[in-house]
């Protein structure tokens, strides 16, 4: 099992390149099976999820082709056979093959996707919405069995408990792209990954209007061609370099990052009394200020606070001045961070879906264990301001979500390194 070992301490200088976003791939990679022809993928972030999201591509049949930084997909030769158990439980997002598979055999099978650390991951609002359209559905043996003579489009209203899904709006959108008529989804997700998925989709032929409002619309076309399409940058590992770049008391420039998509994770930092200069196509941060400010946090969906940035952004919180709140609105029990970050020094109780995050602590290296994708990133930014040297197991955690995560560090100044 691969560790990372850092000496924290080092205030990180320079520049680093964003790569691009897996939660954008993600679905995009799933819609190519939409395609009659073949679909060049630009910007894939070279990550475990795209990996195994790519398996499953040829699993079901499709012929893969991988160029640097690029995948060429022809889906002609799938199958519809079983998405597996052992392939989809690798990862949630896999779940959005589930609207393109029912769209272009009006049948599918995919395992339901196992639960995970950050909490239950329900696809209640997946289902409600495919059902809509005309899908029958059952679950059966840990299976979800969809199938529908035809799928009509109609306004479905798909806010749940916590508000928009995100990728339950990814597989409805793909779904309703070949339905017949039109499709209106009310309380749609906004997010950037959405914008995305639509432009592509549109460029293939589809007819998806008011993407990043919460109420997107949908004109069902027949067919949808393949098409070359470049995958946004990860507006979540730049938030994850924007914040190393403040713990260490840094200047970092993150390059190629969309500042648009960055808004409430600038505002929020910046309130905490951090400097931040947004440049046309990258960002500039640095501490103005030291120790800053404890400010509150609710995580909401897109434009708010994202929830993937939480853990992050808690780190900062605790060598600030003062005491913040820390409130989970989207996956009210995602703070598996923080029993290994008080291990390192900090003093952090949970109430409910709140964090209380006490300030003015300092970090101690010590032998700590990632444990989900986010709270890994968490115990890499305490490491890099921690005193002495902190060593990070379980890091494939890591490598789901960070492309090259100890070169880009390395080449900010840090000391770490990977060992087996
Ligand atoms: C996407 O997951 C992201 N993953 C997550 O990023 C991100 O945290 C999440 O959106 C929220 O922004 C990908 O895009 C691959 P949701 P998704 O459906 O779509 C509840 C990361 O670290 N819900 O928007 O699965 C759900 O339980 C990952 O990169 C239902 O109740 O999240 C949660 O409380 C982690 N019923 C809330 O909605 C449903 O049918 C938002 O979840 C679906 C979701």
């Amino acid at each position: 099992m691969d560790k990372i070992v850092i000496e924290g301490g080092v205030p990180l200088k320079g520049e680093v390149k964003i790569s691009g976003s897996k939660n954008s791939a993600l679905p995009i990679l799933a819609a190519t099976l939409l395609a009659e022809g073949t679909c060049r993928i630009k910007n894939l972030p070279l990550l475990k999820d795209i990996e195994t999201m790519l398996k499953i591509l040829e699993f079901l049949g499709a012929k893969i082709k991988i160029r640097k930084k690029a995948v060429e997909i022809n889906t002609e030769s799938v199958k519809n056979i079983p998405a597996p158990y052992d392939l989809v439980r690798l990862m949630r997002g896999s779940v959005c093959i589930l609207g393109p598979l029912l769209a272009r055999f009006r049948k599918a099978i995919v395992s339901l996707p196992g639960g995970c650390i950050i909490g239950p991951r329900p696809i209640d609002l997946h289902l409600k919405g495919l059902e809509k359209l005309g899908a029958e559905i059952e679950i059966d043996k840990g299976y979800i069995k969809a199938k529908a003579k035809k799928l009509k489009g109609r306004r479905i209203f798909l806010g749940g408990t916590f508000g928009s899904s995100v990728l339950a709006t990814a597989n409805l959108m793909m779904a309703a792209a070949l339905a017949e008529g039109e499709t209106l989804i009310e309380f749609a997700a906004g997010e950037p990954e959405i914008v995305d998925l639509a432009n592509f989709l549109n460029k293939m032929g589809a007819k998806v209007k008011e993407a990043g409002s919460h109420l997107l619309r949908i004109k069902g076309v027949k067919k949808l061609r393949g098409v070359s399409y470049r995958i946004i940058p990860d507006r979540v590992e730049a938030g994850t370099y924007l914040i190393a770049g403040l713990i260490t008391r840094g200047k970092v420039s993150i390059k190629g990052a969309i500042s648009g998509h960055l808004g409430a994770i600038i505002d929020k930092t910046e309130e905490a009394g951090a400097k931040v200069e947004i440049k046309k196509n990258s960002l500039y941060v640095e501490n103005s200020q030291w120790p800053l400010k404890s400010v509150n946090l609710i995580t909401l969906p897109y434009p708010g606070f994202p929830t993937d940035m939480q853990a992050q952004f808690m780190v900062l919180m605790c060598l600030s001045e003062g005491t913040s709140v820390i409130t989970e609105r989207v996956f009210p029990r995602r703070f598996m961070h923080i029993g290994e970050l008080n291990r390192m020094g900090a003093d952090i109780v949970v109430e409910e879906n709140s964090a209380i995050v006490r300030g003015g602590r300092k970090f101690v290296g010590t032998r700590v264990m990632a444990s989900d994708l986010r709270a890994s990133a968490a115990l890499v930014l305490a490491s890099l301001a921690a005193e002495g040297k902190t060593e990070i197991s379980r890091v494939y955690h890591l490598d789901r979500g960070y492309e090259g995560l100890v070169e880009k560090l390395t080449g900010l100044g840090a000391k770490i390194k990977r060992t087996n």
